[in-house]
């Protein structure tokens, strides 16, 4: 299909301090789950030899994802390390913690968060989460990325039927005139342990239509192909919102990026039953040329166009799970 490898994200972590239904259900991921072993994560250098290598491959955007990415200690180290291959730098995190690490993540070069949150009324939200952490600890995150300017920041939600449409037109007017960009994702069928089924997705198309009717929105050109949101702008010039609707409109033709797993396996799709075990060459200290060849053959190979598919042909093989990949 043509496909560069422009975008890279690479999961730091597979634990995460939330217990998002739809990513991390306490029944799947409580006392009994057994998360990678700190031994076996890629180191920060590893990690950085393993972007060295993409850059002849055309990357040129790093997502740090995890689990949360935050939970790793020292984190701003590998940002100082990624920043300085010239390497756009971005973090997708819960944001509770980013309050207390968003200066440090800013003095090490990180151009911009994207925080995940889906609800801002305190009972929805820790429905949603399943955990203690109160919504304003997020909320305070996303302020001093904006203080520390870690943007445009830009907010993730996931939408679910009869869980949090109503957090729809809340969210909109929230972060409206603040310069952050919300964006609204279709509930995906990621991973096997969320129970998804298409009644509970929300289409882009429904909430667009929800959203005229309160707010005046006019569409906003690509910026290029490859982007996985569609973009409105409110017609006053008082900021953009997205939707990222890869349920009702699949967007696998321009798919350019790669996942790195926190433990070494490099995936070609979100949907992917497998990934490729590059430790071996990754932990060796080879020549960086070596890992490139290896990484490109794998790249090259790829045919991956889950989301267009979607059907009978891929439901009963296994799946990586979200928080093992990083979305
Ligand atoms: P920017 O556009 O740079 O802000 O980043 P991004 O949208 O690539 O990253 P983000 O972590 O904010 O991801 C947004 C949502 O889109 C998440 O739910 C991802 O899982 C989803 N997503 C990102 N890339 C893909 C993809 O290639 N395929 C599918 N199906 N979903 C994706
Ligand atoms: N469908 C859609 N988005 C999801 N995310 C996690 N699980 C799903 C899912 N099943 C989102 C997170 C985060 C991003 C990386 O992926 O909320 O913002
Ligand atoms: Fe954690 Fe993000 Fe998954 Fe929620 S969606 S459990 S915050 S990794
Ligand atoms: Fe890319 Fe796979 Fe998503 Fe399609 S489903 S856009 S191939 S990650």
């Amino acid at each position: 299909m043509g496909r560069e490898l422009r975008d890279l994200r690479v999961s730091v972590t597979d634990r995460c301090n939330f217990r998002c239904r739809y990513c991390m259900p306490r029944e799947r991921f409580g006392e009994g789950h057994t998360f990678l072993p700190r031994r076996a994560l890629l180191s920060f250098p590893e990690i950085h030899r393993f972007v060295l290598a993409c850059l002849p491959l055309g990357l040129k955007k790093v997502r740090i994802t995890g689990g949360e990415p935050l939970l790793r200690p020292g984190l701003d180290e590998l940002v100082s390390m990624l920043s300085e291959t010239g390497v756009e730098t971005a973090l997708t995190t819960n944001a509770s913690l980013l309050s207390r690490h968003a200066p440090e993540l800013a003095a090490s070069g990180l151009d911009r968060v994207t925080v995940s949150l889906d609800a801002l009324d305190p009972e929805i939200h820790s429905r949603m989460t399943d955990c203690s952490i109160p919504v304003e600890d997020v909320l305070e995150g996303i302020q001093s990325a904006i203080d520390n300017d870690l943007g445009p920041v830009k907010v993730n939600c996931v939408v679910q039927r009869g869980v949090n449409e109503s957090e729809v037109p809340a969210l909109v007017r929230k972060f409206r005139g603040t310069g952050v960009t919300v964006r609204f994702i279709e509930y995906m069928d990621v991973g096997r342990t969320n129970g998804w089924s298409r009644g509970q997705v929300v289409s882009t198309n429904d909430m667009l239509e929800y959203l005229m009717g309160e707010f005046e929105l006019v569409p906003v050109e690509p910026e290029s192909p490859s982007d996985v949101a569609t973009r409105w702008a409110h017609s006053d010039g008082s900021g953009e919102i997205g939707f990222i609707s890869s349920v009702s409109s699949p967007f696998c033709g321009d798919c350019v990026r790669a996942r790195l797993s926190a433990d070494g396996h490099l995936f070609t799709c979100l949907f992917a039953s497998g990934g490729h075990d590059l430790r071996a060459i990754i932990h060796e200290d080879s020549d960086t040329q070596v890992l490139t060849d290896a990484i490109a053959a794998v790249w090259r190979r790829r045919s991956d166009r889950y989301s267009e598919l979607r059907s009978s042909e891929t439901s009963s093989l296994p799946r990586i799970e979200m928080s093992y990949i990083g979305g």
